[in-house]
């Protein structure tokens, strides 16, 4: 399937030679995004994206912060695995437009990194459209501690993120991808929505905290990307119903798989080799620890090809002294390690 709405402009990203890109997620962010740009690049706009293009920038700047965090915790949370989130372009342009477990976490993740950086920028103020959350001074406390404070208005953020990344055209509705994606972008939100907590603040003569005051927020982003993980863990394969409406699991005997649940339609490859269609690379190459026996191991990442040790010298700042007052020197030290990269 092609991929289109907001993945086109995710992909769009990928246009940048690789080198650049490498970079850009390296060192933070040299390289902005203008939104003018992914909304004129983008020529097959839903109705409501083609209205948040044109009518709410400061947005569009956001969902572009939701996708580097995305990309961002993607890249953390499959680090030393075979499929590390990669962005080379041959690898996610085609991890985009299939249906296997790692498509459902990027999509899942990215409309999750957009919840949390569109809510997170009306709780500092700095969207005109949205600001704290004030509805839930209402809502009952239990007397030792009362509402105040500002609350993440995690609706508006939620509602944007569908808004913009769910591809809502009728003539689409029908096929199982479209399915697909629809349910693993509501279960990216949902990993923030259905799990908000409670932060409180103590008030009253130091230490006696006759008063507290709380807030609801977000979790922690690295905490959605934990919980997004597991579910990738524990995805479900899906096809769909014969009467075309609805995704079943293919083994009807275990139980359905809820909102939160990733879903796919694809097995994925092992990983091991270079594999076009799959946006798989291979391994080789990939630095590997000998003593682990986890997936950052030699023997699983290098798909017990084997391993070759290289020294290499790294120099890095040491025997550093603290001179008063304020300035730190180091000399400069160079070291000799050995490195494990697969065959
Ligand atoms: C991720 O995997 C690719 C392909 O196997 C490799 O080229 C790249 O260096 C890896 N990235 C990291 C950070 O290990």
């Amino acid at each position: 399937m092609k991929i289109q709405g907001f993945y086109a402009f995710l992909y769009f990203y990928l246009m940048f030679p690789a080198n650049i890109i490498g970079l850009w997620w390296a060192v933070g962010s040299p390289l902005v995004m203008e939104p003018n740009k992914i909304c004129r690049k983008n020529r097959k706009l839903s109705g409501k994206q083609r209205y948040i293009c044109r009518e709410e920038k400061d947005i569009v700047e956001e969902v572009v912060n939701g996708a580097r965090l995305a990309i961002a915790e993607c890249q953390y949370q499959f680090q030393h695995r075979r499929w590390n989130c990669t962005t080379a372009r041959k690898s996610f342009s085609r991890i985009l437009s299939i249906d296997t477990r790692e498509t459902a976490f990027v999509y899942a993740v990215s409309a999750a990194g957009v919840v949390y950086t569109v809510t997170k920028a009306c709780s500092k103020g700095s969207l005109l459209q949205c600001t704290c959350d004030n509805s839930i001074r209402d809502i009952t406390s239990d007397g030792a501690w009362e509402w105040g404070g500002c609350h993440d208005d995690v609706d508006f953020g939620y509602k944007k993120s569908k808004d913009f990344m769910d591809d809502r055209r009728k003539k689409k509705r029908g096929d199982l991808t479209t399915k697909i994606r629809l349910h693993n972008n509501e279960a990216g939100r949902l990993a923030i929505k259905e799990h908000m907590t409670k932060d409180c603040k103590c008030h009253g003569l130091s230490g006696t905290c006759a008063l507290r005051t709380c807030w609801r927020r977000m979790p922690v982003f690295r905490e959605v990307g934990t919980r997004l993980k597991d579910k990738f863990d524990g995805a479900s394969k899906v096809t769909i119903s014969n009467d075309g409406h609805k995704l079943v699991t293919e083994d009807n005997s275990i139980k359905p798989p809820s909102s939160e649940d990733l879903l796919y339609a694809e097995e994925s490859p092992n990983f091991c080799k270079p594999r076009k269609k799959f946006g798989s690379l291979g391994t080789q190459g990939r630095l590997c620890n000998p003593d682990s026996p986890g997936n950052d191991g030699c023997s699983l990442l290098c798909c017990n090809r084997g391993y070759k040790q290289t020294k290499v010298t790294i120099q890095e700042n040491c025997k550093c002294q603290f001179i008063w007052c304020c300035q730190v020197i180091c000399k400069t030290c160079t070291s000799i390690q050995t490195i494990y990269r697969c065959l």
